[in-house]
This record gives C-alpha cells, structure tokens and sequence, in this order.
C-alpha cells in the first residue's frame, strides 16, 4: 500500500508535467476555438482535425486569427457576439477574406518577407475574378477552391493541392466536370487532352516538375487563357530556342496578322505530341499542307519539301550508322568511340528539328549535310571494323588449319620416331 502511494506520489509531478506539456500548445496560443471545437467535430474534414496541417496554423495563427471572435470566450454565443466576428464567408467574400492580410505588406512582412502580396490583385483581373466580382458568380474558382481551407499549405509541400504535381487535378475538379461547367460552354477535356499530352507525362508519369501543369501557362491567380499575343511568350518561356527561331521565320509576321496563334497552331495547346519527321513536308500527314499548296503563289510548299528531304536523308544516314554500329558490337568488336560520335548525330536532328522554324530550307540543309556527314563517316568506321572481324576469322580459321596440319605432321613424325 505505502509502495504504491509513494509510486503515485512520485509519478504525480510527470503526470501534470505532461498535462501542462498537453495543454501548452493551446495555452500558448490561446485558442479556446480550437480546443472546444475538438470536442464535439467529428470526421477527418472538420475544421479542427484538419488544421493541424494547415501553414497558418503551423505559424501561429488560430481560428480568430481568420474567422475573428474572442479566442478566451468559453461559449459559441458569446464568441458570434464580439465585435469583428466574421463567421463563415460566402464564396464571393472569400477573395477579400483572405486578402485582409495577404494584401497587407505591413502585416505579411512581419510573417514571412519572401511572399508576395498580389494575389487579390491578379486575380481580379482574371476570368475567375472578373465574373466573381462583375457578375457574382460563386461558381467560379476562389481561393478555397484551389487552396483547400482549413489544410492550406504551402505550395512547396507535396500534399498541397497547389503544388505543381497536384494543380491539373485541381483545376480539374471544376474544369472537367461537365455538367458544373455546362452553362459556360468551353471545352471540358483540358484536363484529358493534357494527360496524354508529352507536359501531362513528363510531369505527372515521369515527375518531371519542370514539364509545365495548368497555372505554368495560365498564371496562378491571373487565370487567363492566354490570348494571341502572348502565347509565343508563353511556350517560349522554356523552348527559349524554339520560339527565337520562329520569331525571326516569315511565321511571324503572316501569322499575327492573321490572327494564328504562334505554337498552338501547329502544336495544339492541351494536346501537344511528340512531333514527327513527317509534319514537315508534303504528305497529308504534314502540317505545312493545311495551308500551303504547290501553286499557292508562295515558297511554302518548295520550302517544306525541301526541308522533309534533308530531316529524312540525316534521319536515314542515322539509323544506317546505328545499325551498322550494333553489327559490329554484336560481332565483339570495339565501338565506344563510334557509340559517343553517334550523340553529335543525334544532336543534329534535335538541332534540325528546332531549325524548323526558321521555316527556311538553307538552315535546316546545312546542319542536315553535317549531321549526315558525320553519320556517314561512323557507318563507315563501322562497316571497317566489321569487316576487320571477318578479315580476322579469315585469319584464325587460317592459322588453325596450319596449326592442325602441323599437329598432325607432328603426329606421324613422332610414331614415325617410335617405331624407329
Ligand atoms: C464552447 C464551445 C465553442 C467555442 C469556445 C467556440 N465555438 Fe465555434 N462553434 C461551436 C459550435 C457547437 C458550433 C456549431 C454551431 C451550432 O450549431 O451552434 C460552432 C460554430 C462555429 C462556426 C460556424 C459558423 C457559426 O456561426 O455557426 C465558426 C466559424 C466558429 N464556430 C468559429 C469559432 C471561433 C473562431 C471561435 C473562437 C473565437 C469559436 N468558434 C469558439 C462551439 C464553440
Ligand atoms: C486561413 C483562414 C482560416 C482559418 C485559420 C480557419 N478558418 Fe474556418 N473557414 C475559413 C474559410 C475561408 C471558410 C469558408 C470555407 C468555404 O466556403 O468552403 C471557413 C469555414 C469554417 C466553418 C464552416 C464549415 C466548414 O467546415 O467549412 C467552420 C465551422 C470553421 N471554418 C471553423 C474553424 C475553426 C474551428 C478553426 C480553427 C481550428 C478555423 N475555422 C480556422 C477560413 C479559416
Ligand atoms: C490572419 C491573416 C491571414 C489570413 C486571413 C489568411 N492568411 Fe494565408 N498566410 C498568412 C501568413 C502570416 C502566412 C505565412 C505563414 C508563414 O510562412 O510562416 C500565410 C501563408 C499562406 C500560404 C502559404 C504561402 C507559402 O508559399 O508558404 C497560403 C497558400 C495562404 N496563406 C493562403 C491563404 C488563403 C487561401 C486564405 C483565405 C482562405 C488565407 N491564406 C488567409 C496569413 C493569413
Ligand atoms: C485558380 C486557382 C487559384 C486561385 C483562385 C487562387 N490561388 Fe493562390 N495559388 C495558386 C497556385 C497554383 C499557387 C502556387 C504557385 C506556385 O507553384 O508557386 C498559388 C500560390 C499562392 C500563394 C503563395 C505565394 C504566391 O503568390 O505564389 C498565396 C499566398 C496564395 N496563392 C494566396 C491566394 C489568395 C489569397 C487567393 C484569393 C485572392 C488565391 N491564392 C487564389 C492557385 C490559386
Ligand atoms: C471552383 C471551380 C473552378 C476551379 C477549381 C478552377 N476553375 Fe477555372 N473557371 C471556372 C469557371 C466556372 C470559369 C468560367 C468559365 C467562363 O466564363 O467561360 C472558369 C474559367 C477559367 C478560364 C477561362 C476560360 C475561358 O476562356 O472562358 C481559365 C483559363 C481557367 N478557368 C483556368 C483554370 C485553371 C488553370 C485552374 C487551376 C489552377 C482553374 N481554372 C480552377 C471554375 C473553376
Ligand atoms: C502548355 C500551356 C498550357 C497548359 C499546360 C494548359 N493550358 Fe489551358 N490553354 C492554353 C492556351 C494557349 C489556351 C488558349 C486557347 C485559345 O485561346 O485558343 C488555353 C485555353 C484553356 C481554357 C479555355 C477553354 C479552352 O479549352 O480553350 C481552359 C479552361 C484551360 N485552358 C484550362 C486548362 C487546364 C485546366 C489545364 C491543366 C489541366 C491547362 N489549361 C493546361 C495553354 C495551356
Ligand atoms: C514550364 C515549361 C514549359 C512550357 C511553358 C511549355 N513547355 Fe513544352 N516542354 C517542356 C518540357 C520540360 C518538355 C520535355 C518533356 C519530355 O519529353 O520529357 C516539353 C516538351 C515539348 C514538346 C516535345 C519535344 C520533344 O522533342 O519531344 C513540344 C512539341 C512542346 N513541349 C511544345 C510546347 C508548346 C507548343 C508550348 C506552349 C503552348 C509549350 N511546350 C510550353 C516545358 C515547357
Ligand atoms: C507551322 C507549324 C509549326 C509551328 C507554328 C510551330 N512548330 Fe514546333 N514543330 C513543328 C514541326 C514540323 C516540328 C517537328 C520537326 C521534326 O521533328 O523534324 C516541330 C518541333 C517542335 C519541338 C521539338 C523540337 C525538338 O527539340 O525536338 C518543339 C519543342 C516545338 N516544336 C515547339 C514550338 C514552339 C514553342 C512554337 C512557337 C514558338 C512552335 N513549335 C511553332 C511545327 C511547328
Ligand atoms: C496555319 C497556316 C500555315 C501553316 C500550317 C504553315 N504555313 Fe507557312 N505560311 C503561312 C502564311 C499565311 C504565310 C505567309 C504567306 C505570304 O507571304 O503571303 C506563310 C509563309 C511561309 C513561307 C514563306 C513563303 C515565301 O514565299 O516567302 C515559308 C517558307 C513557309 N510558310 C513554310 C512553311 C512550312 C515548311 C510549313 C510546315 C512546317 C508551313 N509553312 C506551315 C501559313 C502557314
């Protein structure tokens, strides 16, 4: 008996220790919100049991912090009483909502320098905003809709709804659901077409965060689709050499004027594919004829005949320099340096099919004669060592003949002796 009161009275002080360690969390933050609230939510979405993720309640910010209310009051009632009480925002107050301290630079500084404090400002100019505010549309994204509420994180976290690999689903959730976005009549396949598309593997197959997801090429709050204009300027943000090359082609011009958008034309905007050697040319499966014809009065049908026949002539030379390299290799015989001239090859065609848009046969011709030059000269080291092997088996199946005659010459010699 006295064992286990002097045990208790030992282990009193550790049991309130921990207590108070408990409590310390709320103490210190003061948040009788939370600590109520925890008492009677149930399910995994209630506010608090999900705010333990959330980057506002990581830095210290509470339920009052952003619904307002006396954070001491031990009594809901009372709490929708005081003064500044904001309750719960509709859909069309939670741009303000959020901005009252997002676009407070005074305030957002003192939490975290590095943030911008634009967010309300871009977005009001995008088409969410715009009908947001001009036409009270609730329907529309707000931030909650792709922040989340109550999880906010950071869009660096990879469970954040905003962060790179999860933003198509994101957008998604509204954009390719037909039936919500019925009345609006766009397109709804956005999301589908950029999944098969070579940006939707690279960055959701292959990981690849450098591959562009929706709010790469539509802002993330200025949620526009990009009009005629920018939409060289938006590809061109990462295929830098691409969009230069077409700058200075005679695209250029023809097609602002006409009113074609610069990549999306030939590459589609959701649907971008692998491109292929027979886009440019003059089958039907090239791009080039959709508006260039043998008579049209321009050089655009010569030009893109001319360029098809240089890609396939370096294309052909390639895949002859790399079959004959494996021959060789298969045969066992050394190709490392043929192997390693092969990438300046490779490069070429990478190179030619960037040159494409100069839309000018000259360039391409030139890097296509390099690269096939180049290709030709490794068919033909090929070619040597393969028949250096069949020189020298020649060789061998020589040398063992003689060796097998002298060993037979031996032979006799040696019985030859023996009987002797
Ligand atoms: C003593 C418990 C308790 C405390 C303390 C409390 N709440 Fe509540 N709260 C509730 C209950 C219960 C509801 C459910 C509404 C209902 O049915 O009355 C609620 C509802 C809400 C709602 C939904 C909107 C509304 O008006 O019903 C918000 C927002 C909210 N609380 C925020 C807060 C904030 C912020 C604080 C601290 C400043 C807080 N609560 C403190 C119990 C509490
Ligand atoms: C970063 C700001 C922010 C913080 C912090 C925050 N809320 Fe909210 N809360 C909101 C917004 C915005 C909404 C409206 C969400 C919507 O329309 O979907 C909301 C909605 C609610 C609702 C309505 C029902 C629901 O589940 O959406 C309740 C209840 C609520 N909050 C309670 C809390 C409690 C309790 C806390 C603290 C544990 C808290 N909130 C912390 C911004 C916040
Ligand atoms: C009470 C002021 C306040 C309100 C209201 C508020 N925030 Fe914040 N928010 C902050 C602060 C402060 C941080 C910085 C936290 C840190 O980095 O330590 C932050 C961080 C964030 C971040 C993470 C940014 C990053 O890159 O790390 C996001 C996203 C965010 N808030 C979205 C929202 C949304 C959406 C709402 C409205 C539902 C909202 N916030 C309402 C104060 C607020
Ligand atoms: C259409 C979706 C969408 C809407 C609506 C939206 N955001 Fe964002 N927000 C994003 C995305 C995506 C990012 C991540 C950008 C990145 O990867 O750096 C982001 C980033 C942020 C950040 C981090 C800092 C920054 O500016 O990059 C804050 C803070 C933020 N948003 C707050 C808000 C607030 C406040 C609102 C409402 C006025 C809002 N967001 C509306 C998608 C949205
Ligand atoms: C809450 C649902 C919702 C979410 C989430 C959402 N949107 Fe929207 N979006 C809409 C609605 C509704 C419109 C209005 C359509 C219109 O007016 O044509 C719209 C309009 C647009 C438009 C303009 C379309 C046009 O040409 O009229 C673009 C671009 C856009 N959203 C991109 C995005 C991107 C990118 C994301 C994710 C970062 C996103 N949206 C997230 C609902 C949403
Ligand atoms: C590589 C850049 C790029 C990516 C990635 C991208 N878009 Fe677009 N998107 C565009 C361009 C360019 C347009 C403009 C089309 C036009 O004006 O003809 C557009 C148009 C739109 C429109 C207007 C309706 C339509 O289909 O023409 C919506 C909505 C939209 N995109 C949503 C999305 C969503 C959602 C995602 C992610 C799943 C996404 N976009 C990914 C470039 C992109
Ligand atoms: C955020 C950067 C980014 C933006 C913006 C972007 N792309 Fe890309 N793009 C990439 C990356 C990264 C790859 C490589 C994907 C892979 O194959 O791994 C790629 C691949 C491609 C390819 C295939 C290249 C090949 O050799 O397989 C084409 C074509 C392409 N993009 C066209 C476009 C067009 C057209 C636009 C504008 C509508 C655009 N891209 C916008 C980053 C971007
Ligand atoms: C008139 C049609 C046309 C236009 C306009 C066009 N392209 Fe291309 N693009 C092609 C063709 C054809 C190929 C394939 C060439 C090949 O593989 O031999 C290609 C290939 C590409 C590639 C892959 C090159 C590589 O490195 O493998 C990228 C990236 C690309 N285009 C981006 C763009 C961008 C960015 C723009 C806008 C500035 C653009 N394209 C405009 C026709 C076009
Ligand atoms: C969307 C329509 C369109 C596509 C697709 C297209 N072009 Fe053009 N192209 C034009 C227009 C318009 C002009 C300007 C014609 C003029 O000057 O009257 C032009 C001009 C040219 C010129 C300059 C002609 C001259 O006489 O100076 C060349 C070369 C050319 N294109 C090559 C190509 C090649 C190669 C392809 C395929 C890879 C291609 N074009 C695809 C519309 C297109």
């Amino acid at each position: 008996m006295n064992r286990r009161i002097s045990i208790m009275r030992r282990l009193r002080p550790a049991v309130m220790l921990a207590v108070i360690m408990a409590l310390m969390p709320a103490i210190g933050r003061g948040d009788g919100c939370l600590d109520c609230h925890a008492t009677w939510e149930e399910g995994a979405k209630a506010p608090s049991k999900l705010i333990k993720f959330d980057v506002h309640f990581k830095a210290g910010l509470g339920c009052s912090d952003c619904h307002g209310g006396n954070p001491n009051a031990d009594d809901m009632d009372v709490v929708r009483k005081t003064k500044g009480f904001k309750g719960v925002p509709k859909p069309a107050e939670i741009p303000q909502f959020c901005a009252s301290c997002h676009s407070d630079p005074v305030y957002m500084v003192k939490h975290n320098p590095s943030l911008p404090t634009d967010q309300l400002e871009k977005y009001k100019t995008s088409v969410h905003g715009m009908r947001l505010f001009e036409k009270g549309d609730g329907k529309v994204a707000n931030c909650v809709s792709c922040h989340s509420v109550h999880n906010i994180e950071s869009p660096l976290t990879p469970t954040s709804t905003v962060n790179i690999q999860n933003v198509p689903k994101t957008c998604a959730k509204c954009h390719a659901d037909t039936s919500y976005m019925k009345e609006y009549g766009i397109p709804t396949n956005q999301y589908e077409e950029y999944q098969k598309s070579v940006h939707g593997i690279a960055l959701l197959v292959n990981k690849d965060n450098g591959a562009p997801a929706c709010n790469s090429c539509h802002g993330n709050h200025g949620a526009t689709p990009p009009g005629v204009t920018s939409l060289g300027a938006v590809c061109g943000l990462c295929h830098a050499l691409v969009a230069d090359n077409f700058a200075k082609s005679p695209h250029k011009k023809a097609f602002d004027e006409a009113g074609f958008p610069e990549c999306e034309t030939c590459h589609s905007n959701h649907f971008v594919q692998k491109p292929q050697l027979n886009w440019v040319g003059t089958s039907d499966s090239s791009l080039c004829v959709r508006c260039h014809a043998a008579n049209d009065g321009t050089r655009g049908f010569a030009v893109a005949d001319s360029i098809h026949m240089a890609l396939s002539h370096l294309n052909n030379a390639y895949n002859r320099a790399v079959g004959e390299i494996d021959q060789a290799d298969q045969k066992g015989m050394m190709v490392t340096d043929e192997r390693f001239a092969l990438n300046d090859v490779k490069q070429a065609i990478i190179q030619g099919a960037n040159e494409v848009h100069f839309f000018d046969a000259t360039v391409v011709t030139k890097t296509a004669q390099d690269g096939s030059a180049a290709a030709d000269k490794i068919y033909n080291s090929g070619q040597k060592k393969i028949s250096d092997y069949y020189f020298r088996r020649k060789g061998l199946g020589i040398a063992t003949l003689l060796i097998t005659i002298l060993v037979i010459a031996l032979y006799f010699k040696i019985r030859t002796l023996e009987k002797n």
